[in-house]
């Protein structure tokens, strides 16, 4: 069982990459026409409490000039967040994130994001980290070979509650990184979208 699943993830890695180039392509164009017609629906509306440790800068770069079944992405075509009713409602995938997140990572990188003496806070460091690093990191790992420590981020490209979320687990994080959302439990989220059920379905089960 353990060498099957060694043999039907390696592809997964492969075609997660392949993935990312196709869409970035395909969502330059889609870019210059949201340029044209900026839809309302799209807009982030924030907790206006929260200012703090707002980023209005990456706020802007992260901004979703498209929706499709609940999935939004930015102008890079990478995914990002949608935030709603003064800060209290998220899209699925930032909720999801947050659980998923709270499930496998914060052991290491502290809860919210918020580092440790162990691993570095993420909410920092996807400030500057693209998806592509990102997934490439956290299906591969990283190992800081300069520390005496011998700090180590583990490979995850084997453990489907985190291959199968790994958008879920970006747009949570660039969501704290831009403080586009606080320390809190996300309470209001937008309905559990079909195409995130049928990933899902054919991730877990594949
Ligand atoms: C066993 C502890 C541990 C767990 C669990 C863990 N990490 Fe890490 N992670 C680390 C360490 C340590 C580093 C720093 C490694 C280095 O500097 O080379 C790191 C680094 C990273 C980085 C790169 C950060 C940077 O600034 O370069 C990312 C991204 C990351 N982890 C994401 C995740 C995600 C997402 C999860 C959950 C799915 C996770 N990690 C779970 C220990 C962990």
């Amino acid at each position: 069982m353990r060498h099957l699943s060694k043999v039907v993830l390696r592809p997964l890695a492969a075609g997660l990459a392949l993935a990312t180039v196709g869409m970035v392509a395909v969502h330059a164009e889609d870019a210059k026409k949201a340029d044209a017609t900026p839809d309302p629906a799209l807009a982030n509306q924030l907790n206006p409490a929260d200012k703090a440790e707002l980023d209005e800068k990456l706020l802007a770069k992260d901004a979703a000039v498209k929706v499709e079944d609940g999935k939004y992405t930015d102008a890079a075509g990478a995914p990002t967040f949608h935030i709603t009713n003064n800060g209290k409602k998220v899209d699925w995938y930032t909720y999801s994130g947050y659980r998923r997140y709270h499930a496998e990572c914060h052991v290491c990188h502290g809860p919210d994001g918020m580092g440790s003496t162990y691993a570095p806070a993420l909410k920092d460091s996807l400030k500057t980290l693209s998806y592509e690093e990102f997934v490439g990191i956290v299906v591969g790992g990283k190992q800081d070979v300069n520390s005496s420590t011998q700090k180590v981020m583990p490979a995850f490209g084997d453990n489907k509650n985190v291959t199968c979320y790994m958008d879920d687990l970006y747009v949570y994080l660039k969501a704290r990184a831009s403080g586009a959302l606080g320390r809190v439990r996300p309470g209001d989220k937008e309905e559990k979208p079909e195409a995130a059920r049928k990933q899902e379905k054919e991730c877990l089960g594949g």
